[in-house]
């Protein structure tokens, strides 16, 4: 029996599976790291804590195998997308990566699009700039820390430094450049134009990628280091949400995804590159080639939830905090949570705004809080949906992944609050079932990512809208979208205190 590996970099944790030609994961590891926020708005980590927890987890998953390592033909990534790391001429990553959830940039987006123009750069990159994409990073290094930019000669993501560990080659994919704004999304190569009206060398973007593309196999270092077999074949891999699209079988037709891990996000298919949605949901090119798919993207979902588990629940388990949420009546009581503890990206793309419970009453208890913490995440993924159904597109039919998905309660209100059927899938693991997939492909063990679907994916339970709770939340809604505009000048305000 042949194996592939799949390495889910993601923001709290890496995550790896191991999985069989017939489709099946058979086993997994993972390993958590730290994120750093040294200001308020930075998120920042250490690319080596990436290697390390990834070495550790195939240690584990070889140590447990009982075949020869050689059986494990094939591997690829899936990565949270947009991370900055910077390379110097030996190779050697020049400071802490900095992340997709770090809003610094603010003035640097200004700079991009006085220099390229709104328009142009929509045209080119299919998105406006935005604070968490790789190229305000960029810039904003070239001006605050200089003497690091010289040194610089590349950049990668965080799938991409990975791979080129494993590898020794510097490369970017496909699906993950995308999300730098400086890849001309329809003709699928880098934009000379959008670097040269900001000021950025060309030769910093490294070779371009697609994600089934064979890389090599790995370096001696990282075999010995793992157990893997040195002739181990190691395959481009894809932007984390890419990977999960991949992973629920949205490779082909119109289907959507709603994924909540730190971030949130509510994704579509699209086949072609050039629908209208006027830069106000994100359009990035897929791990399948030729396809494409849009998205909105919540920056604080599961982490809304994890901090206020840590905040005020700190020695309850997640179960434990959720545990009397089932009782409280859908709206919970009047209270509601806006997610904006680091700023928002969609639909409100503002790095000032922060979080709010509004309608705080004596009869509100922890569970009332939980609840309106679940609610106001999904409220905020509805802002797209409505983006979404605005357009045109049909929404009956969500697939839903990530720790969202592995909570029946919390499931049953994506179906209530988005009025859509909500599908879990049988083998639920996030984008690393993708990653497999991509690698599956890849090495050949598979003809086409839609024979991968037939054999790696297959749907679970269905929540079915309830009609009263439909009407409750289509209510709350509306009171929801009205909190942005009524906090939006008290928290810039607020700025200097942070
Ligand atoms: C997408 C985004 C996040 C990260 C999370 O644009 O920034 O979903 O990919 O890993």
């Amino acid at each position: 029996m042949k194996y592939v590996l799949g390495i889910d970099i993601g923001t709290s944790a890496v995550k790896t599976c191991l999985m069989n030609e017939q489709g099946q994961i058979v086993d997994e590891a993972s390993c958590t790291y730290r994120l750093y926020h040294e200001k308020s708005g930075y998120s920042e980590q250490k690319p080596q804590d990436w290697v390390d927890g990834i070495t550790v987890s195939i240690q584990e998953i070889i140590g447990r195998f009982s075949e020869d390592a050689a059986n494990i033909v094939g591997i690829s990534y899936s990565g949270q997308m947009h991370g900055l790391v910077l390379l110097d001429e030996v190779g050697e990553v020049i400071r802490p990566a900095i992340l997709w959830n770090d809003t610094r940039t603010t003035a640097q987006c200004e700079q991009i699009v006085a220099q390229v123009g709104k328009e142009r750069l929509l045209a080119i990159t299919k998105n406006p700039a935005l604070e968490g994409f790789t190229l305000p990073k960029i810039l904003w290094v070239k001006e605050h820390e200089p003497e690091n930019f010289v040194k610089a000669k590349s950049f990668v993501l965080p799938k991409d430094y990975v791979r080129y560990v494993m590898t020794g080659k510097v490369q970017m994919e496909r699906s993950d450049a995308a999300g730098t704004l400086l890849l001309d999304i329809e003709r699928n190569d880098w934009s000379t134009e959008v670097a040269e009206a900001v000021g950025i060398d060309i030769t910093l973007c490294p070779p371009l990628i697609d994600a089934t593309t064979e890389v090599g196999t790995l370096t001696e270092a990282f075999a010995t280091a793992t157990g893997l077999a040195i002739t181990t074949k190691v395959y481009g891999g894809g932007a984390d949400n890419a990977c999960g699209a991949v992973g629920s079988g949205i490779v082909a037709t119109n289907k959507s995804m709603v994924s909540i891990g730190t971030s949130g996000v509510l994704l579509s298919f699209e086949q072609v590159p050039d629908k209208d949605f006027g830069g106000k949901v994100h359009y990035f090119n897929h791990a399948v080639t030729d396809a494409y798919y849009t998205m909105g993207v919540t920056l604080s979902a599961g982490h809304s939830l994890s901090w206020f588990k840590e905040t005020f629940a700190k020695d309850s388990s997640f179960d434990e905090l959720l545990a009397g949420t089932e009782e409280v009546a859908a709206g919970s009581n009047g209270l509601l949570f806006t997610p904006y503890l680091v700023g928002e990206r969609t639909p409100y793309a503002d790095s000032t705004i922060r979080a709010s419970f509004i309608g705080i009453d004596t009869a509100h208890t922890r569970a009332h809080f939980a609840k309106a913490v679940l609610e106001g995440i999904t409220f905020s993924l509805r802002d797209t949906l409505e983006i979404f159904r605005a357009s045109g597109k049909e929404i009956q039919d969500i697939i839903s992944i990530g720790g969202g998905a592995k909570n029946p309660q919390w499931l049953q209100m994506q179906a209530d609050i988005f009025n859509a059927k909500i599908y879990k899938l049988q083998n639920e693991q996030g984008p690393s079932i993708g990653a497999c997939m991509i690698a599956l492909v890849g090495s050949g063990l598979v003809a086409s990512f839609e024979e991968a679907v037939d054999k790696c994916v297959a749907m679970g339970e269905v929540f079915v809208p309830i009609a009263e709770n439909v009407a409750v939340y289509n209510e709350v809604y509306k009171v929801y979208t009205q909190i942005y505009e009524h906090t939006k000048s008290l928290n810039e305000a607020l700025q200097a205190f942070r």
